[in-house]
């Protein structure tokens, strides 16, 4: 689908464009998510006759990548020989070598610390404000509440007058590789209210990083795929072969177990993934069924399978991009918001679980996947809907922020010869009707 837009490229400046971006388009610039990117945040708040105390903010402006279990990672090195004497919300993995300190201990003296969140129930004397989420942050789209995470840090050791000197090299971890960090750089000092929003406060000093995130540097293997179906071609398509690696493709792809047998029950296999065994290998698979056709909406059903034996996924999100997202959209069993997109043919859809109902896509046990699912029932631009041509399928979706496998547009379900049968059904609301009826009807007997 990309080859759409290259064709309006000259070759030359695509030449050009490839050799000046080292990692392919969808790594270096998400087109759905422009301005996602984390942001890290030094605020001094106050001089102490060492040093500096400072709070940390990390925040994530990603619209649905988020950060999740076992939690960010912050790492710096010193630009002089700073010390942490204490800290709040978070803690140093390492003290380092004090043995320099004779009388109070520093919390950490290591030259190039790696800061971890402290748990939601840390004890009282340990918290800062808007800490302590086990590492975890929410995409912004989904919850801006939680996507952000402070911790505080007494620092000291240095000469007398100075006013503190950036970290540099600073590192995230999310949990695993992918993020770059810009250098921290002084800017416009964070202000903030006081007394009900009538006064201005300011800190004394600000450093910024934005740290960008490149699927290419976090080398992950691809976590999913999307198969498709529709209500006028018994034919299921299904995710193209291999889109996460082939069962006998060497020791290096992920480890997977024909259905219906019994799991290993080794703590060896508690590191790796391990999935059921199926023609795509993929850990999640996207299913979209196009289930009707009505006279002024059309529905879908949208179902999401886990393939891992051991992971459940908290917290998941599925991305669709489709034009039919321009026109309302009821969705039954998901949360859902569709994105703002700047410069995007298609609308963008984003959705998310139900808290206390779906919010968590829990593992395959040996008899059955683990899912989650919902109908969207969507109205129709009469201008542009269409079953042709594989309109009404997706164009791209994403789970947790990561890009899925879609079939060849070869492979779609096609239209059976003589569209006949493809009048749209009787008006919805006669169709809601009998349905409702018949649900009636059901739950008598
Ligand atoms: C990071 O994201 C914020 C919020 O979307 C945006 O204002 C800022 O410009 C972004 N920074 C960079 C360097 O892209
Ligand atoms: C610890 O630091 C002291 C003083 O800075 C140094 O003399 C000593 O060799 C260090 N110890 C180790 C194990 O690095
Ligand atoms: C919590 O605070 C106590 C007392 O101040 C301290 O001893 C302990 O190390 C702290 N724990 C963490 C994880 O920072
Ligand atoms: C920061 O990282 C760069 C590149 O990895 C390295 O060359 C440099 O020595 C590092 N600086 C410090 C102070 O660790
Ligand atoms: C498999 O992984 C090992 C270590 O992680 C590596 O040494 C080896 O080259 C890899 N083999 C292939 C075929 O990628
Ligand atoms: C996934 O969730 C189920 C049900 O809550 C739990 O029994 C199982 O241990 C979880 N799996 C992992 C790997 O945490
Ligand atoms: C949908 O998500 C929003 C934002 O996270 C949340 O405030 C709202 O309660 C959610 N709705 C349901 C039904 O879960
Ligand atoms: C539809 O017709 C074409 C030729 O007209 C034929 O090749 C194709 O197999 C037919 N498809 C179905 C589903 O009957």
């Amino acid at each position: 689908m990309n080859l759409r837009i290259f064709a309006r490229i000259s070759p030359l400046a695509l030449v050009s464009a490839i050799v000046l971006t080292l990692c392919s388009l969808s790594d270096c610039y998400d087109p759905m998510d422009p301005n996602g990117n984390i942001t890290v945040t030094f605020d001094i708040y106050k001089w102490t006759t060492d040093g500096y105390m400072v709070r940390v903010t990390i925040q994530n402006y990603h619209q649905y990548r988020h950060i999740e279990k076992p939690g960010w990672k912050l790492g710096w090195t010193w630009a002089r020989d700073e010390v942490i004497w204490s800290m709040s919300g978070a803690f140093a993995a390492q003290q380092g070598n004090c043995s320099s300190f004779k009388f109070q201990i520093p919390h950490s003296c290591k030259k190039n610390p790696v800061i971890l969140d402290l748990i939601p129930d840390a004890s009282p004397e340990n918290r800062s404000e808007d800490c302590c989420h086990g590492g975890l942050l929410s995409a912004w789209a989904i919850d801006p509440s939680k996507s952000f995470s402070s911790f505080e840090i007494q620092v000291g050791n240095l000469e007398g007058s100075s006013t503190g000197h950036a970290p540099l090299n600073l590192t995230l971890m999310a949990p695993g590789p992918g993020y770059t960090c810009g250098p921290l750089v002084n800017t416009d000092p964070t202000v903030s209210s006081d007394i009900g929003g009538r006064r201005e406060v300011q800190v004394f000093r600000t450093w910024k990083s934005t740290c960008i995130y490149s699927s290419f540097l976090a080398n992950k293997a691809p976590v999913c795929c999307v198969s498709l179906s529709t209500f006028y071609n018994p034919r299921i398509t299904s995710c193209p072969t291999c889109s996460c690696g082939c069962k006998d493709a060497g020791p290096n792809t992920s480890f997977c177990i024909s259905e219906g047998t019994a799991l290993p029950q080794s703590d060896a296999l508690s590191d790796t993934d391990v999935v059921q065994c199926t023609n795509h290998n993929c850990p999640v698979r996207v299913h979209w069924h196009l289930k009707n056709n009505y006279l002024d909406h059309w529905r879908v059903k949208l179902t999401v399978s886990n393939y891992n034996y051991k992971r459940n996924y908290s917290s998941w999100n599925v991305l669709v991009q489709h034009p039919g997202f321009g026109q309302s959209v009821i969705t039954y069993s998901f949360n859902s918001s569709i994105l703002p997109t700047v410069g995007l043919e298609d609308e963008v859809a984003l959705f998310w679980g139900i808290d206390y109902y779906n919010t968590e896509l829990l593992q395959a046990d040996k008899d059955q996947l683990g899912s989650v699912t919902t109908e969207i029932l969507l109205k129709k631009d009469m201008e542009s809907f269409t079953l042709s041509n594989g309109w009404a399928f997706p164009r791209r979706i994403y789970f947790n922020g990561e890009s899925c496998q879609m079939p060849l547009p070869d492979n779609f379900p096609v239209l059976p010869n003589g569209s006949l049968s493809l009048n749209p059904s009787p008006h919805l609301f006669l169709l809601l009707t009998v349905t409702l009826t018949l649900k009636l009807v059901n739950s008598w007997f």
